[in-house]
């Protein structure tokens, strides 16, 4: 029997370079996803909170955070190591406010030496590469690892009900050529975007995108409170909860 990918193709360099060249061109309001991730986190800028990003590929993520958390610490874990040499070279900057770990969010062991507990878990465009069986159980491995009134936000790809499937795949992929027109000036076809995604993403059939109502459920069901999606365009959400603060009320969450 073939050995299953667990990190979905992302080992390979060409797929990881493309990507980094493009994810701004080729995920639908990227950037809005990424200034929301950090708009949701309720401390003061001067904080010196410790954010852990889970899938944090070539470290976007943690650059947000940083950007506007300037006294954070930000813990990467990523299983690709053509992802963490990217992450590398992009957090020089940061020095010692970045630690990179590389491990394999499919084993449970993940955790070991992680470090925490930590204000915020955050994670972009990964987790959905998880069987459903694991991102229930990260669920309650993330809890474990946060402070009281601690957040886990999750911005990834989400089942598209039946009905809108193909017509969404439109929408998106018109949503990528106003983007790219937007920051190239160049209008490319829908047929080209497709053919060229295809072929520098090649899908590995490994991912296992779960509907959004459904893993709401498994965030209650590991703690979580205010458990919502707090932004959602087509197939992309940014959804989440809070580990129930110490004394349960919103002052000490901010504390
Ligand atoms: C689409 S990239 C997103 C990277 C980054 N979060 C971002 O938004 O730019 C998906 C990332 O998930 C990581 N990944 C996928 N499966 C993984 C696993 N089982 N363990 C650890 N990382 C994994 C890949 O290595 C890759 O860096």
């Amino acid at each position: 029997m073939a050995e299953i990918d667990t990190l979905c193709g992302w080992g390979a360099q060409d797929k990881v370079d493309y990507f980094v060249a493009n994810s701004e061109l080729i995920v639908p309001n990227r950037k809005e996803q990424l200034d929301f991730l950090v708009d949701l986190l309720p401390w003061q800028w001067d904080q010196p909170i410790r954010v852990l990003d889970l899938g944090a590929g070539y470290g976007a993520v943690a650059e947000a955070v940083l950007h506007r958390f300037y006294e954070a610490t930000v813990t990467c874990v990523d299983g690709s190591e053509a992802m963490m040499r990217h992450a590398r070279t992009r957090l020089a900057k940061y020095g010692d406010q970045v630690e990179l770990v590389l491990r394999d969010l499919a084993e449970p062991d993940w955790r070991r030496g992680i470090g925490g507990p930590f204000h915020a878990v955050l994670s972009a465009i990964a987790l959905h590469h998880l069987t459903d069986e694991r991102k229930q159980q990260l669920c309650h491995e993330v809890f474990a690892l946060l402070l009281p009134g601690g957040l886990f936000v999750n911005d990834d790809v989400v089942e598209v009900p039946a009905f809108f499937q193909e017509h969404f795949a439109l929408l998106v992929d018109r949503a990528i050529q106003e983007q790219i027109k937007m920051r190239t000036g160049v209008t490319r076809s829908i047929e080209e975007i497709r053919a060229e995604r295809a072929a520098h993403l090649r899908p590995t059939g490994h991912s296992h995108i779960a509907p959004l109502s459904t893993q709401l459920e498994w965030w209650r069901a590991a703690g979580f409170i205010a458990v919502d999606c707090y932004w959602k365009f087509l197939n992309l959400a940014i959804f989440g909860g809070v580990k129930p603060p110490d004394d349960a009320s919103p002052a000490s969450v901010l504390g």
